[in-house]
């Protein structure tokens, strides 16, 4: 609401994955910093967002559909102007090379376009007036209430938006917190919400998480609650809401997803688009693939291209030109990935591509990993990051069986030119997963497609339609006529 443009307290350094070399070496570039609010100034917030939502007629959440359309064109041609210092700070702060970056942006501004035609559309449809036995029913699409919006730092842009925008599209007030790493990149957008949208309407707070979000949610006044990260991240939060059964929840949790490369396959294709896969954006997506299943007829083959089209990835600074390979924004995560692949390798797999797994500061240079086996943390883990076990098989049995077990259910890909095999996987994991790609790798869009999962991978479904759905509720309203 304007008041973080001039916040006078405390703040924390914002660091970036980027090491240059200073006078002493190598040093890594501090960006900035970022106010840190406490629990007092979190709440004061929410507060805002309490008034702003029960301000009466033809306030935010009953203002005419077609107003609230107009303040969100207004802020996206304000976002557009923004484009290159966020794209600059994508790539400063999380390490996103310059494509990347450039398409998050972009990917960004056209859900929002597609955000005011869904709903222009939605608005038509449910708006309707239905006659039946004297008795009159207009059926509404209304808001939920207070939304509490959280992003990842993999997409801090795009992902908070798919959420944020819809939320607030349907008349919902927003409290929103920033991804701890990208937090800087909504700084530029800060002005053209406080320039587009009423008082308390959209409320974005910074600060540890513990601290701000935990009272946010301890206080009660959260009516859903949309969040990327962990699955146990989200279940603890939940927790602490006083009517978690009350809550409506759009939570992107944990992925495991595998690729399975059966025998007979367009080997080519499978090793690009694994390739990408698992390694855009250095394997931090939830949608990435994050382990290998390859029958044993192909093992040799498959990992030989593999391992040839990965040294063509060229490591870099993210803003240097066909860069892909990026440092890592998570302080400790190259010790992480180290610990799973001394794991790995201590229980009989073997880095088997040139140079993989060698690591300097916060970057990581992606190690291929083969066999892999269910003794190992990599099995199971979620590595988020450059990391690739292959786990060859024989029998179709053990992969059918390592989906059917697994906690996760987000995605998976089947690589096969079979159709009787792939039509059987299909019929398999059919409840299991969330979406199933055929000789394609995992990922979210085209973001009109349906974007969830099974277990512990998600819950709710956003897409551009969907998400529309998911912030708010239809509401009969029924006059007798006598
Ligand atoms: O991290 C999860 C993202 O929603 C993945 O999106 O598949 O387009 O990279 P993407």
């Amino acid at each position: 609401n304007g008041e973080l443009l001039s916040w006078q307290g405390p703040l924390a350094a914002v660091r970036s994955p980027v090491f240059l070399a200073g006078e002493k070496g190598d040093e890594q570039v501090v960006l900035g910093s970022t106010p840190l609010l406490d629990a007092d100034a979190a709440l004061a917030a929410l507060d805002a967002a309490v008034a702003a939502y029960d301000h009466g007629q033809g306030a935010w959440p009953t203002m005419r559909v077609a107003e609230r359309i107009q303040h969100v064109e207004k802020f996206l041609a304000r976002m557009r102007e923004q484009r290159e210092a966020v794209v600059r700070l994508l790539m400063w702060e999380i390490g996103k090379n310059l494509k990347d970056s450039e398409k998050e942006f972009d990917r960004t501004c056209d859900y929002i376009v597609d955000t005011i035609e869904a709903l222009k559309e939605l608005d038509r449809r449910s708006s309707r007036f239905e006659l039946e036995q004297g008795t009159l029913g207009q059926i509404r699409r209304v808001p939920l209430g207070v939304a509490l919006c959280m992003g990842p730092y993999n997409y801090p842009l795009n992902e908070t938006f798919t959420t944020l925008i819809p939320a607030l599209i349907m008349g919902n007030t927003v409290v929103f917190k920033p991804a701890k790493f990208g937090v800087l990149l909504i700084r530029p957008l800060l002005e053209a919400f406080r320039d587009s949208f009423p008082a308390g309407v959209i409320n974005v707070i910074y600060g540890r998480g513990r601290e701000t979000v935990s009272a946010i949610m301890a206080s009660g006044k959260v009516d859903v609650f949309a969040f990327i990260g962990t699955h146990s991240g989200a279940a603890d939060l939940k927790k602490l809401h006083p009517r978690p059964h009350r809550l409506r929840a759009a939570l992107g949790l944990d992925a495991k997803n595998p690729g399975i490369v059966l025998p007979k396959v367009d080997l080519d294709n499978a090793v690009n688009e694994a390739i990408t896969g698992a390694l855009s954006f250095n394997g931090q997506r939830c949608t990435a693939l994050k382990i290998l299943f390859v029958h044993e007829d192909v093992l040799e083959p498959f990992l030989d291209k593999f391992c040839t089209r990965l040294a063509t990835l060229k490591p870099g600074m993210p803003w240097e030109d066909g860069v892909a390979l990026t440092p890592l924004p998570e302080p400790g995560k190259v010790d992480y990935l180290n610990a799973l692949l001394e794991d790995a390798v201590a229980k009989g797999a073997k880095v088997v591509n040139p140079g993989g797994g060698s690591h300097r500061q916060s970057f990581f240079y992606p190690a291929v990993l083969s066999p892999v086996s269910p003794e190992m943390r990599l099995y199971h883990e979620e590595q988020f990051g450059p990391l690739i076990p292959v786990v060859p098989y024989r029998e179709l049995e053990e992969v059918i069986d390592y989906v059917l077990h697994s906690d996760y259910g987000q995605q998976l890909s089947l690589f096969g030119d079979d159709a009787a095999q792939v039509g059987r996987l299909v019929d398999a994991f059919a409840n299991q997963v969330g979406r199933i790609n055929i000789n394609a790798q995992c990922q979210r869009g085209p973001d009109t497609f349906p974007f969830n999962g099974r277990k512990n991978s998600a819950e709710g479904t956003l897409s551009v339609h969907d998400a529309l759905r998911v912030f708010s509720i239809r509401t009969l309203v029924a006059t007798r006529f006598q």
